[in-house]
């Protein structure tokens, strides 16, 4: 299966990440920055949510109209920086549920480091969308749909930020059946595998731990 590698050209978006690079953003600005970006994201992610026809009635007459079927979404952060995205997500989708992985990245090796996982008990039956603002090398992206999978997760998407052209090639690969939704699409990685230009650490700009 082919991956759908979606990079989102939009002037308020691309306005929004010029801001997210800037040193000088405060924690403050940046937590409501991300959140902004994965309202206007999560526009497009969720354009193909399934909708039912529903009988109801105006003030001028009964009709019928398209409603969300069911309440099938699931959100899930990659801790920490993926927490950044989920309230945007929620304020389109209010009854979808969160489940959230914990991966963090060795240091010396830049390999992904399981610590937590709880998902929704019916996540096979929902559309999953998996948030991380970076995808850098795509081994916490990578990672992290496995353990979904792992638990039945079926239907899979990524979202983030800002995306390395290897971190888009490795998480395709390793997920064929994965579509990826991108702010920007970045130049290359440098040697602590951090993106350029990237906008330095999402987890410790988004909580002000540095
Ligand atoms: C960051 C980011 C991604 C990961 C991307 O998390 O939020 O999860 O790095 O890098 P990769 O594509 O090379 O795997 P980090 O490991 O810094 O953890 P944190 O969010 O807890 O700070
Ligand atoms: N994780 C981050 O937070 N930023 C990067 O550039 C790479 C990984």
């Amino acid at each position: 299966m082919d991956n759908k590698v979606m990079v989102f050209d939009h002037p308020l978006i691309q306005h929004k990440i010029a801001l997210l690079r800037q040193t000088g953003t405060t924690s403050k600005d940046f937590r409501e920055l991300v959140k902004e970006v994965g309202l206007l994201m999560g526009f497009e992610v969720t354009r193909d949510l399934p909708l039912e026809p529903v009988e109801i009635e105006t003030p001028i007459c009964k009709t019928t109209v398209n409603m969300l079927s069911g309440e099938d979404l699931a959100i899930i952060p990659i801790l920490r920086a993926g927490l950044g995205f989920v309230d945007g997500m929620l304020e389109l989708v209010p009854n979808a549920k969160v489940g959230h992985v914990g991966l963090y990245r060795d240091p010396d090796t830049h390999e992904p480091v399981e610590y937590y996982c709880k998902l929704p008990e019916d996540i096979d039956k929902r559309r999953i969308v998996v948030v991380d603002p970076m995808l850098a090398t795509g081994g916490s992206a990578a990672a992290a749909i496995d353990l979904i999978k792992q638990k039945g997760g079926k239907n899979i998407c990524f979202m983030c930020l800002i995306a390395a052209p290897e971190g888009i090639e490795a998480l395709t690969k390793a997920h064929p059946d994965v579509d990826v939704f991108i702010g920007a699409k970045d130049e290359c990685l440098n040697e602590n595998a951090y993106i350029v230009p990237g906008l330095g650490d999402a987890g410790d700009r988004l909580f002000g731990t540095k």
